[in-house]
């Protein structure tokens, strides 16, 4: 069964006490989620397990992590590892964010690497993907999110794809206001499912989370939402106010 997503990516933003508060808000006004309704917030590490705390028992809300390291431990200065994630009550790691990719360096074949760390250590992964500006103005999209698909995660087996989602975000639409048409979002979704179901058949196509991610707010939300396969968000700036991420949670359970 696929499962809607609505997950919160923080980013640098908020420190514990704006963090507190701000699930105080959204715990507070959740509406009842199914099983099949999952909420994610992905915290600055240093949150992860106090806003484990704040939500262990609320039901179908989880913790994410923004990214984690390739691998399991060591003399690593700065750095965090998947069973670290774990053990402080994370479900879930974002893995190939475009901002890793851009400002850090992540290449397809470190991402492949910690994928690989983050499902050994029991983490679900929600692997991101999408094009510059540049690439969708040549009208190569597809290709492109293809091969970052390929090269990051087509190395699992198929019995590891229930614990990925992955996470469409064009980067020209990511903090900049400019939100894909749903058409845009739907026909890349449609397109990723397309290759996910080449590589490993329809079914675990058909059972994959997709979500959108850029720009996404409560506005949009329900016309993204609507479309087939597009299975949820990934929220940046509008994951940082309650009523907001809370409007997109909305969104998501109605859809
Ligand atoms: P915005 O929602 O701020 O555009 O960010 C999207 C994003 O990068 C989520 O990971």
């Amino acid at each position: 069964m696929r499962k809607k997503i609505v997950a919160g990516n923080w980013k640098m933003n908020l420190t514990l006490d704006e963090g507190h508060q701000l699930v105080a808000g959204i715990v507070k006004n959740l509406p009842e989620l199914n099983s099949d309704r999952q909420v994610v917030i992905a915290p600055p590490f240093i949150n992860i397990q106090h806003t484990f705390y704040q939500v262990e028992d609320t039901p179908n809300i989880f913790i994410g992590a923004q990214n984690c390291h390739s691998e399991d431990e060591g003399a690593y200065t700065g750095e965090i590892s998947a069973a670290m994630l774990k053990n402080a009550g994370a479900e879930y790691v974002i893995i190939g964010h475009s901002e890793r990719r851009e400002y850090f360096n992540e290449t397809d074949a470190l991402l492949a690497k910690k994928t690989d760390r983050a499902l050994d250590n029991g983490l679900k992964v929600i692997f991101c993907c999408g094009e510059s500006l540049d690439v969708r103005d040549a009208g190569t999209q597809n290709e492109f999110v293809e091969a970052q698909l390929k090269a990051g995660l087509f190395h699992l087996h198929k019995h590891q794809l229930v614990n990925v989602v992955i996470a469409y975000e064009p980067i020209w639409a990511i903090g900049t206001g400019r939100t894909a048409s749903a058409q845009q979002a739907q026909d890349m979704h449609a397109h990723i499912r397309k290759v996910v179901a080449e590589q490993y058949g329809q079914a675990p196509a058909d059972n994959m989370t997709i979500l959108y991610g850029g720009s996404c707010k409560p506005s949009n939300a329900a016309e993204l939402f609507a479309c087939a396969d597009v299975d949820g968000g990934l929220i940046g700036g509008a994951s940082l106010k309650a009523a907001d991420f809370t409007g997109i949670i909305d969104a998501m359970i109605k859809a």
